[in-house]
Parts: C-alpha cells; sequence; structure tokens
C-alpha cells in the first residue's frame, strides 16, 4: 500500500552506534547548546501579549533555555477573530506539508537540541520524535488529496508536554491537510518546541491567518479556545480528566455536531508467560517501562509474570535495570533522562513513598540528586486493580498470575475501563489468542515492546477511557477532520 504517496516513506533515522551518524548530530546540535529561545504568541494580528515565564532544562536548573510570553485574553480573542480555514488546492496543502516535513529534518540540530534542553528527552527519544513529527506532515499530507469532504473550519489543537513536537505536529498537520485553520495552544512546558515546529509550518507556506500558536496555561487559554462558539473542532491529547473538562466546556458554547478528537491516559499492563523468550521479553519489558522516563502514554505500567518463572524473570529485570544509564539526556549513551519537572517529580515520588511504607518498593535504581530526575523503580502488587491511577513516570508494577487464572487477569485489565496499549510475551498462539480476542485495547504488541508506534503501519489510540478514536497515524484520521455531507448537500 502506498500510504505516504509517490516515492515518500518514512523518515530516515540516525544510528547511535554508528561514529559518522554521531558527529553529525553533535556538529548539527552544537550551536544551540547554550542558546536561548524567545517565544511569543504566533498570531495573524499583533500580539499584546501576557505574562513572560522563564524555561529551564528539567536536567540542569542552571540551564536557562528561553522564556516564554503567553498568550494574553486579547490574543487569544484577536486571533479567533483572524483565523480562517486553508482554502487552498488539497494539492497544495500537501506540498506545503511535504515541505514543513522537509524543513523539520533540515533542522534536526536545532529540533534535537530543544527537544533535550526544554523536554529533557535522550538522542534516541529526540530521533523518534523528530522522526514521528516529520512523518505525520508526510502521512497526512498525503492523505489531503482523498478526502471526499470539505473541511469544518477553525480547529483547536491542544498537545502534552511528552511529546512536544511530534502530537503537537501531528495534530496541527490533519487539521491542515483537511483544509482548516488552526490555533495551537502547546503544553505549558514545551511551548520552545511548538514555536518551532510552527516557524516551520509557516516557512513552508502555510498562511499566517491559517496557523496561530498561542502559549498559555490550560485553565486560561485552553478553556477559551475550547469554550468559543467560533471553533469547528477541537483535537487534543492529553489526561483523561482534561478531555472530560473540555467536553462539558464544548457542550456549553460549541455546535453540538462538533468533534472532540481525544487521545488520553492509559494504565497498561503486558503479561509474560512460561513460554516466553526471556532475554527478548527483559529487554522489551525495560524499554517499555522506562524509556522516556516512563513519560510515554504506551508506557507498561503492570507487567504480570506467570508465577513458575517470575523469580527468574525479577534477578533478570533487576540486573537489565542496573545496565541502564541515567542521567544527563544530552549525552548520547543516556538512557533515561529526567522527568519533565518539579510538580512531576514530587507527585512521581510521593506515589512511590506511600508504596515504601506499605512494603511494597522491589527495586530502585539511583539518580543524580540534581535536576528533576525519578529513580526507575519497581513495586509490588497483586494485579492492575491495585493501581489508582496512572503514576506519569518511570515506575514499574509487578504482579505474578497462575495460568489457569489468565481470563480473570484480562478481566481485571478491562475493568479499569482504560484501554491504550497491551504487550504479551508468549510462544503459544492460541493463548495470545484467547488474551487478545478478550482485551479492550487499543494498540496491542505481541512478542515486541508496546511503545513507539510507527505512523502508518500502526495507527495508535485506545479504546474507553483512552480515547476517542480514530486512531492517529491511520487512514481514518484525517477525515475525521473534515464534514461530511451527502451528494446532494455538496452540489
Ligand atoms: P494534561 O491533560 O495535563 O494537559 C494536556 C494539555 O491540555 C496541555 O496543553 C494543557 O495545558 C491543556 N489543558 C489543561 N487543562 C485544560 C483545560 N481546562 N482546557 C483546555 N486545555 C487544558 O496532560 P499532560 O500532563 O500534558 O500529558 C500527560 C497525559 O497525556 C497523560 O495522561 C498521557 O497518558 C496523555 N497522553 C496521551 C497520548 C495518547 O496518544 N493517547 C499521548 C501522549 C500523552
Ligand atoms: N505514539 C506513541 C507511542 O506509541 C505515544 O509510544
Amino acid at each position: 500500500v502506498d500510504l505516504y504517496g509517490a516515492e515518500r516513506a518514512n523518515s530516515k533515522g540516525w544510528d547511535l552506534h554508528d561514529a559518522d551518524d554521531l558527529a553529525e548530530i553533535e556538529q548539527a546540535r552544537a550551536p544551540f547548546k547554550t542558546h536561548q529561545w524567545q517565544v511569543s504568541p504566533i498570531t495573524a494580528v499583533d500580539a499584546k501579549n501576557g505574562a513572560v515565564e522563564p524555561v529551564h532544562n528539567p536536567a540542569d536548573p542552571s540551564d536557562q533555555v528561553g522564556s516564554v510570553t503567553l498568550a494574553s485574553p486579547q490574543d487569544v480573542a484577536a486571533a479567533l477573530t483572524a483565523a480562517k480555514p486553508w482554502n487552498a488546492p488539497a494539492q497544495e496543502r500537501r506540498d506545503v506539508l511535504f515541505r514543513a516535513a522537509d524543513l523539520y529534518e533540515q533542522n534536526f540540530g536545532e529540533i534535537f537540541a530543544a527537544l533535550t534542553r526544554e523536554a529533557g528527552k535522550t538522542p534516541m527519544d529526540a530521533i523518534a520524535e523528530l522522526r514521528e513529527a516529520v512523518d505525520f506532515l508526510r502521512y497526512y499530507g498525503a492523505r489531503a488529496l482523498e478526502l471526499e469532504h470539505p473541511a469544518r473550519g477553525i480547529f483547536t489543537c491542544i498537545s502534552p508536554w511528552n511529546f512536544p513536537l511530534a502530537i503537537f505536529t501531528g495534530q496541527i498537520a490533519a487539521a491542515l491537510a483537511a483544509g482548516n485553520g488552526v490555533l495551537a495552544k502547546p503544553a505549558e512546558t514545551t511551548a520552545i518546541n511548538a514555536a518551532i515546529g510552527v516557524r516551520l509550518m509557516l516557512e513552508a507556506g502555510v498562511p499566517a491567518e491559517v496557523l496561530q500558536l498561542l502559549p498559555g496555561h490550560g485553565a486560561v487559554v485552553g478553556t477559551a479556545l475550547t469554550s468559543d462558539a467560533r471553533i469547528s473542532g477541537v483535537c487534543f491529547t492529553g489526561s483523561t480528566a482534561t478531555a472530560q473538562r473540555i467536553n462539558r466546556a464544548m457542550a456549553a458554547h460549541v455546535d453540538p455536531t462538533a468533534p472532540l478528537i481525544a487521545e488520553t491516559g492509559g494504565l497498561n499492563a503486558m503479561i509474560v508467560d512460561s513460554t516466553a523468550l526471556p532475554e527478548q521479553a527483559i529487554k522489551d519489558i525495560v524499554a517499555s517501562a522506562f524509556q522516556s522516563a516512563g513519560q510515554r502514554c504506551s508506557a507498561l505500567r503492570c507487567l504480570y509474570v506467570q508465577e513458575d518463572v517470575a523469580e527468574t524473570y525479577l534477578e533478570m529485570l533487576y540486573g537489565a535495570m542496573d545496565e541502564q544509564a541515567l542521567g544527563n539526556p544530552w549525552d548520547m549513551s543516556t538512557d533515561v533522562g529526567p522527568v519533565i519537572d518539579q510538580k512531576a517529580r514530587t507527585d512521581i515520588q510521593d506515589y512511590i513513598e506511600a508504596a515504601r511504607r506499605e512494603g511494597r518498593v522491589m527495586k530502585e535504581l539511583k539518580v543524580p540528586n540534581h535536576g528533576t530526575f525519578v529513580a526507575p523503580t519497581v513495586l509490588r502488587v497483586a494485579g492492575i486493580q491495585d493501581m489508582s491511577r496512572e503514576v506519569f513516570g518511570p515506575v514499574l508494577h509487578f504482579a505474578t498470575f497462575k495460568a489457569r487464572d489468565l481470563d480473570k487477569v484480562v478481566d481485571t485489565i478491562n475493568a479499569t475501563g482504560f484501554g491504550l496499549t497491551f504487550g504479551m510475551h508468549s510462544r503459544i498462539d492460541d493463548r495470545v489468542q484467547q488474551v487478545t480476542e478478550r482485551l479492550n485495547v487499543g494498540n496491542m504488541y505481541i512478542n515486541r515492546n508496546q511503545i513507539g508506534a510507527i505512523v502508518g503501519s500502526q495507527p495508535f489510540g485506545g479504546e474507553g477511557l483512552s480515547g476517542t478514536g480514530p486512531k492517529a497515524g491511520g487512514p481514518a484520521y484525517v477525515r475525521r477532520f473534515t464534514k461530511p455531507q451527502a451528494e446532494s448537500a455538496k452540489t
């Protein structure tokens, strides 16, 4: 299937074990090692601008990354008035989005530096994030030519900090591919990465009144942009609680046919049975739970290992965790960097301390005592029912199960109401089928890790409390940004 159109394919990567690739990255990001980005609202009208907030590197508070001027209420009002759909032909929209993808790739040095210094991304995570952003631009750009229905109008796009470029770009690219105008509100902590993306999309040719950036707090700018009758839809990625708040705000003010496309949180499990290949399973457990410091909606939160092999797995897991390089995410060899900010760190550490008081801490690594690092940790639980909420960090919950209880385990996972990702390691096909047919989960990964869905080949999105669909990076996504009309209404 030609997912991207013509000659296009997934974007190029870099191999962190290749000396030439390492040198290329080092050289490109070097000018941005101490650069200070100054970000303001990017609007089609003169901005009045609100408060200024400094941005610090989560790995090193002494490194000021820049500052962000928040959008004032006047800026939001003026941007809403100025916003226009993108009336250019589909071919032109596609070409501009493809050009933006090329510009993202050409500016990889600045992007890697900003991802690391603002969002704590390791080089491995920064590469994956840039590639995903580029893939979204090309994949959604190519979809512009297939649309049967017109744009809806103006979309509000609200994104989280954990994929400050990829998810931010993906939402916008989909809305633009369909011909909508966009008002983008990035997460509070990652407006610099968002501003780089908007700058490059405008440079590629997206008109100023079609794409506007409004940095600000969720409760202020986010609320204003989701409760205005002029918006025709909201694309949101973030916590389930915020999605529910947005749903209520829209219900009170916005056309009831306007869609809320929400991708939200998860309580993600993995089941490992006694037939799994331990070395492979351990590698995938460590990547799923601790890569990106566990700050992925897709990350493994609760691991179930069949009790017959549990002791062996624990020993191997602890050994593999001890091999993880923790620390400065700028270093090429770092596996696990910091969490996003002090608030997140305190929240996760409080959760670990509560588990410690109950004697449930099984394994804990040591992390630098500066910056906002949290030690990758394993906590004992009876099952996923012991997790009261999504803990957004490097915390793995460990449970065992008896083979005869497999259906009960699956029912317990379903009972959380979330359904984002699931992993299973087993060499018995019937058992895999028994589990996957019973589970209500958006993305299931068998005998591999459960993070890092690839645009175009692994459409990503959840069931139940984890999202509304359609899946991002899949063929149905961009269509949701259009307005279905009967044939007679189109003429
Ligand atoms: P969050 O819900 O706190 O914030 C997300 C965005 O919503 C931010 O831009 C924030 O400013 C904005 N916001 C907050 N309150 C708002 C309001 N009342 N009205 C409008 N906007 C508002 O989430 P977060 O902490 O930034 O991100 C982490 C969460 O995102 C986790 O739950 C994670 O699972 C989820 N997530 C889901 C996916 C997915 O694809 N399903 C991907 C990444 C992250
Ligand atoms: N799409 C991201 C992943 O699969 C969230 O990890």
